[in-house]
C-alpha cells in the first residue's frame, strides 16, 4: 500500500511525521548585512510560514520551532526586549496563515516568563484551533529541554510512581507525534537544550545556511536523505 504522502504526489514516500527546527543565524545573517541583530530575527520570522507551510503540505503531521530559549534570556536587555517585542508584534500575523492552512498552534515552554499581554496571545492563538485531528506547530518560547524533564517528573511524581509512560503524559508534547528529525541551521553541531527527551532518536540534520535563508530547496534534499537513513532505533 503507498503511504499517504507518496499517494499525494509530495517529494519523499516515508514523510517524517515530526520535525524539530532549532532556526540559528538571524544575528549573523543581519550583521553580514550590517544590519542591528533584530533585523535578522525579523528575517527570521518572515521564513517561517513558507518553511512550516512546505513541510505540512508534503504530509509532515507537527513541526516544532526553537523561537526562544530560556538561555536566551540571558541575552543583552535591548535583544530580549527586541525578540519579546517580535513576539508581541508578528505572532498573530505569523500563526494566523498557518491556522487557516488547518494548523493547531501549540506552545512549550514557560510562558509566565512573559509581560501578561504576551501571554494573552499565546493563549489566544492556542484558542483558535483545538481540534485535535488538525496537524501542529508546537512554538517553544522560554524553553529548557531539561527544565522540561524536570517539571514532567515533578508533575508525574505528584500523582504517583515515575514510570516512562507517567513521566511522558507529562511533557508539553504528550499528544504529539515520535520527533523524527531535528534540523538546524546556522551551522552549530548541538542540541542546545532543544527538546532532549523527545530527541532520544531522532535523525539530525544540520546545515552552515542561516535560517533567513534556509529554503524548500535544501529542505527537500534533507527530507530526501531522512528516507534513505535506515532507522533502527538501537536493533539490528
Ligand atoms: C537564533 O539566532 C535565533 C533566535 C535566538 C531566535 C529565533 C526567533 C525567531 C526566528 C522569531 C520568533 C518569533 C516568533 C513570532 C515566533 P541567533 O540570534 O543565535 O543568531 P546567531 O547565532 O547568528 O547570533
Amino acid at each position: 500500500m503507498k503511504s499517504d504522502s507518496a499517494s499525494k504526489g509530495n517529494v519523499v514516500s516515508n514523510i517524517p511525521k515530526h520535525i524539530g527546527i532549532i532556526m540559528d543565524g538571524n544575528g549573523r545573517w543581519a550583521t553580514k548585512r550590517l544590519l542591528p541583530r533584530a533585523a535578522g530575527h525579523r528575517a527570521g520570522v518572515k521564513n517561517i510560514t513558507p518553511v512550516v507551510s512546505y513541510l505540512l503540505e508534503e504530509g509532515v503531521k507537527c513541526v516544532s520551532l526553537y523561537a526562544f530559549s530560556t538561555e536566551n534570556s540571558g541575552r543583552p536587555k535591548d535583544e530580549v526586549d527586541s525578540l519579546v517585542d517580535l513576539i508581541r508584534k508578528r505572532l498573530k500575523p505569523m500563526t494566523r496563515e498557518l491556522i487557516e492552512r488547518g494548523a493547531r498552534v501549540v506552545f512549550s515552554g514557560d510562558r509566565t516568563y512573559f509581560p501578561t499581554d504576551v501571554q494573552k496571545l499565546i493563549s489566544e492563538v492556542e484558542g483558535e484551533n483545538t481540534d485535535p485531528s488538525s496537524s501542529v506547530v508546537n512554538i517553544a518560547l522560554n524553553y529548557s529541554g531539561r527544565s522540561e524533564i524536570l517539571r514532567a517528573c515533578r508533575l508525574a511524581a505528584e500523582k504517583g510512581e515515575i514510570t516512562a509512560d507517567s513521566l511522558e503524559r507529562e511533557l508539553f508534547t504528550h499528544d504529539l507525534p515520535e520527533l523524527d528529525m531535528i534540523i538546524r541551521t546556522g551551522g552549530e553541531k548541538r542540541l542546545s537544550n532543544f527538546m532532549l527527551y523527545q530527541a532520544a532518536y531522532s535523525e539530525l540534520f544540520f546545515t552552515d545556511t542561516l535560517w533567513p535563508d534556509f529554503d524548500k530547496k535544501e529542505l527537500k534534499t534533507m527530507l530526501e536523505e531522512y528516507t534513505a537513513r535506515s532507522r533502527r532505533f538501537g536493533k539490528l
